[in-house]
């Protein structure tokens, strides 16, 4: 059957919430077997309930080593966890920068190290990046610059894994309405406002959902899609298309 995950076991990151988890139920309602990995148990229970759940902070090195040590053999990667601290260069402190590099490079880097040999022929690994690290905008630079750090790696393990038929590709979202945005609004005089313009910067002047990206998670780390590998896809409803 096209699309269907039966015998495939998937580990996905950032599972117990918004993106990760949208992807780990629609991965689970098509056979896969699911690996879900973030810091809150109950939330990664509440995702999908038959799944080996882990409770790991992936910016913690010796503990995704450990982690890894016994993890069994995947068929594919959804690395979806990550934050954001707002900041320009000017107001970002230090600390704050190596947070955005841990939280979304070197997690991720840490993980396709330590699992690289349980990956099986065949597998797909996509990275969540952003559209803000294709196009800079204010206010987001360590995050931005880190997720550009993450549409590289994408494309170097491209390159180290093909021998083996493992692909690997980034996805650069535009604002989609998760736990992370609201985390974002909660600090805003206007939230319904920014809200409006969020959602206006795009040519289809409308937020992306998380079934916009489910479907191209689920494109990416399916057969479908097997000649893709090394790219950075945007899916930000045009926003990357036009200044
Ligand atoms: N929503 C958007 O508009 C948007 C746009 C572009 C890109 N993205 C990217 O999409 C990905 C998913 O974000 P989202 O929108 O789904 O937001 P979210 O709901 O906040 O999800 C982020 C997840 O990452 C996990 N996480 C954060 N730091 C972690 C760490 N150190 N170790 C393990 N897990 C960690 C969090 O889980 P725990 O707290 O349980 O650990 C959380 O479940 C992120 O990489 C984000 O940068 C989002």
């Amino acid at each position: 059957m096209s699309g269907t995950f039966a015998g495939r076991r998937i580990l996905i990151t950032g599972a117990g919430s918004g993106l990760g988890r949208a992807t780990a139920r629609l991965l689970r309602s098509r056979g896969a077997e699911m690996v879900l990995v973030g810091r809150r148990l109950e939330a990664l229970q509440e995702t999908v309930e038959e799944a080996f759940h882990v409770a790991l902070d992936h910016t913690d090195d010796e503990a995704v080593a450990h982690f890894a040590a016994d993890c069994p053999t995947l068929d594919g990667l959804f690395l979806s966890a990550g934050s954001l601290i707002p900041g320009s260069v000017a107001s970002t402190p230090i600390s704050a920068f190596d947070a955005m590099i841990a939280a979304n490079l070197r997690g991720p880097w840490s993980l396709a190290h330590h699992l690289d040999s349980h990956l099986n022929p065949g597998a797909s690994v996509v990275l969540v990046g952003s559209n803000i690290a294709l196009r800079a905008i204010p206010d987001s630079a360590a995050y931005s610059v880190a997720k550009a750090g993450l549409h590289m790696l994408a494309k170097v393990l491209a390159l180290e894994w093909a021998p083996r038929q493992i692909r690997c590709n980034a996805i650069a979202p535009g604002p989609v309405h998760t736990p992370m945005v609201d985390a974002r609004l909660a600090t805003s005089a206007d939230p319904g406002g920014d809200l409006v313009r969020l959602a206006a910067v795009n040519p289809l002047q409308r937020l992306g959902t998380e079934a916009d990206i489910t479907a191209l998670a689920a494109f990416l780390l399916g057969d479908e899609s097997g000649w893709l590998t090394g790219t950075v896809i945007p899916i930000d409803g045009g926003a990357d298309a036009v200044y």
